[in-house]
């Protein structure tokens, strides 16, 4: 085994997770190392010093959350495992995962696996048992049900990627839950026999060197038993935007098919099997309800005894971001957190691409910037998506270029989730971007601009995240401080992040036009990043902010 690197930045704190910046993979778009056209995890092994290459140069990034690279018939690119304990030809082998935590974990880098624990492939060899007939040995490992007398499906459930959440099985004469393709049926989680299974699964990964995982959909592991219908929806009652418009589901409140109050006794499951080697975890907790009720949902998984570590929600996929909304999302978390810890993202590959998301008055460059200076700034795990210190965009997908079954299924109402996974660009002046060496990658590398474009240019979002990372490292108050709102001023927005030594102070301007703030009391250091040009200027307590003007002060 080769030696750790030997970079000398402050330590994680005991809660590694607390303080770290997590970076997203999509492994399909990071780097094609073989020319098929796909991402892969040699690609991934050739850029991790894109990363963090150990000795204090790279992004600074501290953890990646891949996005899966199972085995999968690929009908949801991977969402969809048909063999949890390897991984999928087109992303390399067992051999190469071994070598990838070798060379991240040497840079320091640790590595969250994503578990898609809900349901399995329709490929996988326990499904291609349960649905043989009803006596088989995994009879019980999914959720089957017989239809109503008149032939149709149980009940009314909806799938996320439409139609009924059921599919009919001939061969066993029942229906199986799908919450989402019907490539995807859903676990029966109330099978102990499943569950253990599941744990087989994380000792697997962990034996092997994974740090942590991300639960896919972990608010869906329970349902009603009785499988009762799910009420209907009231008019006109708020939904939270996840930038996955239109969701079905919003015909129904999920009342009985997710989010039901058992599902919290099979985190504590997990949590035990991830305790058994230090793992942590990441829950994904969806919800298309309204705002309050998905941070309330959100925060609950991760009051300490509950289960998570870390959780995050869609509450900042919105569209219309603004000071007063920020600051909303900001205290009912706080409020209703208690000991738990928040993480927060702005895109992720089910969103569309921030900077063309956020309505920010036709000026997106700086506000993506501001907004990627404030993730860093918040209480809480911050984790950046692949391609935003490049400025990816929401690319316009062709109906000759969809690739995601959503898009596929609701074209041209929505266009699917392929306008956020392209190809990372590598290089301006290599073919598709220095993505591979010339096959035609699976989605189009289409980007505007490069990354070695991003380099050459002192006030790019690549320079502005590596230098905000190197702060954050540098002042504990920035990772694991207190939060304080200080002043809500129209688009300005102001606040504290603390320890018993330290206090910084964050202001933020979220219009077009200068702002002039008066602080209360006098900050004596400027922190803020360099590379941030929208430069600040500060007099005694007098703090003038240009458009998207972003500061961190030092008290
Ligand atoms: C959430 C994942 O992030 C998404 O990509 C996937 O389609 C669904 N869960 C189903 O697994
Ligand atoms: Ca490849």
């Amino acid at each position: 085994m080769q030696k750790p690197l030997n970079f000398k930045s402050s330590p994680l704190s005991e809660n590694w997770w607390e303080s770290a910046v997590f970076y997203q993979i999509y492994p399909r778009s990071f780097k094609d190392s073989n020319n098929d056209g796909i991402g892969d995890l040699g690609g991934v092994i050739e850029k991790l010093d894109h990363l963090n290459d150990g000795k204090g140069g790279g992004l600074g990034i501290d953890a990646i959350w891949f996005s899966p690279f199972f085995p999968s018939p690929q009908a949801d690119f991977g969402y969809d495992v048909s063999d949890y304990c390897n991984i999928d030809s087109d992303y390399g082998t067992l051999e190469d995962f071994d070598q990838l935590v070798e060379e991240s974990h040497r840079r320091g880098i640790k590595i969250v696996l994503d578990l898609v624990l809900n349901h399995s492939s329709y490929q996988h060899k326990w499904f291609q048992e349960s649905r043989k007939n009803k006596t088989n040995s995994k009879a019980d490992w999914y959720v089957w049900a017989d239809p109503k007398p008149d032939g149709s499906p149980p009940n009314n459930w909806l799938a996320v990627f439409g139609g009924a959440a059921w599919t009919f099985e001939p061969q066993r004469g029942q229906y199986y839950l799908h919450n989402f393709l019907p490539e995807q049926p859903d676990l029966n989680w109330y099978n102990p026999a499943v569950r253990e299974a599941l744990a087989d699964v994380v000792r697997f990964w962990m034996k092997r060197g994974a740090d942590g995982f991300r639960l896919d959909t972990a608010n869906y592991y329970a349902y009603d038993r009785q499988l009762r219908d799910n009420p209907k929806r009231p008019e006109n009652s708020e939904l939270i935007e996840d930038g996955q418009e239109a969701n079905p589901l919003s015909q129904y409140i999920t009342k009985y098919s997710k989010d039901r109050p058992e599902n919290l006794g099979f985190i504590h499951f997990l949590r035990k099997i991830f305790d058994e080697n230090g793992a942590i975890s990441i829950g994904e907790i969806g919800s298309a309800e309204g705002l309050e009720s998905t941070l309330k949902l959100g925060t609950d998984y991760v009051k300490k005894g509950k289960g998570l570590h870390l959780a995050y929600t869609f509450s900042m996929f919105n569209k219309n971001m603004n000071t007063e909304y920020l600051e909303h999302v900001l205290r009912v978390t706080e409020e209703s957190i208690g000991d738990g810890w928040p993480c927060w993202s702005l895109s992720n590959h089910d969103c569309m691409r921030m900077i063309s998301r956020f309505d920010c008055f036709g000026e997106r460059d700086g506000f993506q910037q501001m907004m990627l200076l404030l993730l860093l700034s918040l209480r809480g795990t911050p984790i950046i998506y692949y391609g935003e210190e490049v400025d990816m965009q929401e690319y316009e997908i062709t109906k000759d270029e969809l690739r995601d079954p959503q898009g596929i299924r609701f074209w041209p109402d929505i266009k699917g989730r392929d306008g956020c996974r392209l190809p990372f660009p590598w290089d301006s002046k290599l073919t598709n971007q220095g993505f591979n060496s010339g096959t035609k990658p699976w989605l189009p590398a289409a980007n505007k601009l490069s990354l070695d474009q991003a380099k050459a240019d002192s006030g790019s979002t690549f320079h502005v995240l590596q230098e905000m990372l190197q702060i954050r490292k540098k002042f504990p108050a920035l990772q694991n401080g207190s939060y304080q709102k200080i002043l809500l001023d129209g688009d300005c927005f102001v606040f504290e992040r603390k320890t018993a030594g330290e206090t910084m102070l964050i202001a933020a301007n979220f219009s077009t036009e200068e702002q002039s703030i008066n602080l209360p009391y006098k900050v004596t250091k400027d922190l803020t990043p360099k590379a941030y040009k929208r430069f600040c200027t500060i007099k005694n307590e007098l703090l003038t902010l240009p458009a998207f003007g972003y500061f961190l002060g030092d008290k």
